[in-house]
């Protein structure tokens, strides 16, 4: 018996060595110290010894008994810290990795520039109001003094819906819609598509217009001339030349266009300002008095002034794009340098 126990000592020393998780050193502890156990059944029959026997091999037994235990909780206490330490391992986080790139979205380039220029007129107290692209022939010719074959008509190549539907060839039909429903002071601009049966490298049969509108007593030419100045100074900086060219609009009268100094070559004259060293930018001009009777206003008593921007054209301008295309095909590598 003595022999034996030794043996179970040794074997479960043994066992103990090898065993790799906490599963295995349950088994050995069910295997050697369990109900059914090799020392708790050797431990059963040292009744049947002889009394000295069972005093030397009795003490020895419960020796290594709560030796054996000892040494099953030491493994399993290692096994657990050896787990701990490889998880920790295993989830290690390298900071020195770089880190994962985002794609930013961003503002169109059109958007960028009509953003720019409501954001200056809204300084100037101007009020964001839109209309309809598809519009009545009354308000985008009649009521804007270009009546039915008048020569002006043919400045605009129109798409007409049916004889007195049109898809809007300007914005300035928003401007009559205003006036019909506010009394002066109107001070509004009018973002909005327009539509023109034009296509080549700077014209598009759908494009971006601004339109302005400031009516009340007393306004002047002045007036025009000082928004405007403030407008093209905020938009391409305060350095920039322009000039007030003479020009003609059935619904202004004085008319004129805004040019400013060709950038590109300063105003010697190149291939952007056809050798003129100017731009044009805007058509503007009093609001004629033939349009307010159209809306019910006294032309004695108020006056006011109108402009008109192409936003691709303005856009165009700034960035330095040579074809308006670019901006409808939504090329990211046209995209992504704005
Ligand atoms: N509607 C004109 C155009 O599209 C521009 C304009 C607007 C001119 C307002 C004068 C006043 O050409």
């Amino acid at each position: 018996m003595k022999e034996e126990l030794e043996k179970i000592r040794e074997e479960c020393q043994a066992s103990l060595s090898e065993a790799k998780t906490e599963m295995d050193v349950a088994e050995i502890r069910v295997r050697i110290l369990g109900r059914k156990g090799s020392l708790t059944q050797l431990l059963k029959r040292l009744g049947s010894l002889p009394e000295a026997e069972r005093k030397q091999i009795g003490r020895r037994a419960n020796e290594i008994k709560e030796k054996l235990e000892a040494r099953i909780e030491q493994a399993l206490e290692d096994i657990r810290e050896r787990e701990r330490r490889e998880s920790l391992a295993k989830e290690r986080i390298d900071v020195t990795l770089p880190g994962r790139r985002m794609d930013f979205g961003r503002r169109h380039p059109l958007t960028q520039t009509l953003d720019e220029i409501v954001h200056i007129f809204s300084l100037l107290g101007f009020e964001v109001v839109e209309g309809p692209e598809v519009e009545l022939d009354y308000y985008n010719f009649e009521a804007l003094n270009i009546p039915k074959g008048h020569p002006a008509r043919e400045m605009q190549a129109t798409f007409f819906i049916s004889e007195d539907v049109v898809l809007r060839t300007h914005t300035s039909p928003v401007q009559v819609r205003t006036m019909e429903k506010r009394r002066p002071p109107v001070r509004v601009i009018c973002p909005g598509v327009v539509y023109r049966c034009d296509s080549d490298p700077t014209h598009s049969p759908m494009f971006h217009q601004v339109e302005g509108l400031l009516v009340d007593r007393g306004i002047t030419f002045s007036d025009l001339k000082g928004v405007l100045t403030v407008f093209v100074h905020r938009m391409f900086g305060k350095e920039t030349n322009l000039r007030f060219r003479p020009s003609f609009f059935p619904f202004t009268e004085p008319s004129a266009e805004i040019d400013i100094e060709c950038f590109i070559c300063g105003g010697r004259g190149c291939s952007v300002c056809s050798n003129t060293g100017w731009l044009e930018i805007l058509g503007s001009g009093m609001v004629d008095p033939a349009v307010y009777r159209f809306v019910d206003y006294n032309p004695e008593e108020v006056t006011g002034f109108a402009f008109g921007m192409g936003i691709e054209r303005i856009a165009m301008l700034k960035f330095g794009i040579h074809d308006i295309r670019l901006f409808y095909t939504n090329d990211l590598r046209f995209l992504r340098q704005f």
